[in-house]
């Protein structure tokens, strides 16, 4: 069931995101070669209850963090790790949800720590691209079809894939709501679009193949042939026209500055 939102709820959804948005930029403050994704992690937490929120992944379905982070092959649902440091070139997908008056907030940004290869930047920002296609396409009348045939395009005309084990999904009072938002698709396939659908756009994109592999852990994610893979996610709302995107990259620009890709 497909739960629309009034413009009041909306509101209260934007300010969950906008603490999100604003966790994203500590994170990037801190990220560097030497820091442990659970040094991460214990930021992360403490900064959004400080301000009110409720770190929602902790828990959600036993995963034990507040964070996902995900390290160049990993493409989702990594668990932050004393024994993990990050290292000079490698990426870091930091994806996460807060629960902030009643709604759930949900966003994800693939960084660099230190100097990445131009190959692995292409991928970041093709990744991130396909994203905003995504968005553009979650407005009123158009099919969820129209957004998964969007990314795909995108991600496939670049050399990439799709990797496909994984969805975005509506999202409010509840982290996973309907629909399923896949990132790839066909134009004009699946349910018409409606103003007050609050959805998180989601793709991960693989520089290689798609096939993936769970690792022992039972919740990290990596691509099979081990090549980097990147993830953006927003939350957003459709309306006509133009969707209005609730989740914010604004203030992690502010932190990256020249960095930002
Ligand atoms: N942000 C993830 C998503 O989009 C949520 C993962 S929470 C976890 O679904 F608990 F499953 F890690
Ligand atoms: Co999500």
């Amino acid at each position: 069931m497909i739960f629309l939102k009034t413009d009041e709820e909306v509101e209260l959804m934007r300010q969950s995101n906008t603490l999100l948005g604003k966790t994203l930029a500590e994170i990037a403050k801190v990220i560097r070669p030497g820091v442990t994704t659970a040094a991460l992690d214990r930021l992360a937490e403490e900064y959004i209850r400080d301000n009110g929120g409720i770190p929602s992944c902790k828990n959600f379905e036993g995963y034990p963090c507040a964070l996902c982070t995900s390290v160049n092959e990993q493409v989702v649902h990594g668990i932050p790790s004393d024994n993990v440091e990050l290292k000079d070139g490698d990426i870091i997908t930091i994806d996460t949800c807060i629960l902030l008056n009643g709604f759930h907030s949900d966003s994800a940004y693939t960084f660099p720590v230190g100097e990445v290869k131009e190959e692995t930047l292409q991928l970041m920002r093709t990744t991130k691209q396909a994203l905003y296609l995504g968005i553009e396409q979650a407005v009123v009348g158009r099919r969820l079809g129209d957004i998964g045939f969007a990314i795909q395009n995108h991600a496939e005309k670049a050399g990439y894939s799709v990797v496909r084990e994984f969805v975005g999904h509506g999202i409010g009072r509840e982290m996973h709501e309907d629909p399923e938002v896949c990132n790839y698709g066909r134009r004009g396939n699946g349910i018409v679009l409606k103003s007050g659908m609050t959805i998180a756009i989601e793709p991960m994109i693989a520089m290689g193949r798609r096939n993936i592999i769970i690792e022992d852990d039972g919740w990290t994610a990596r691509t099979a042939d081990r090549k980097p893979a990147a993830h953006y996610e927003l939350s957003v709302c459709v309306r006509q026209g133009k969707a209005d995107i609730l989740s914010t990259f604004d203030y992690i620009k502010e932190v990256l500055g020249e960095r930002y890709i």
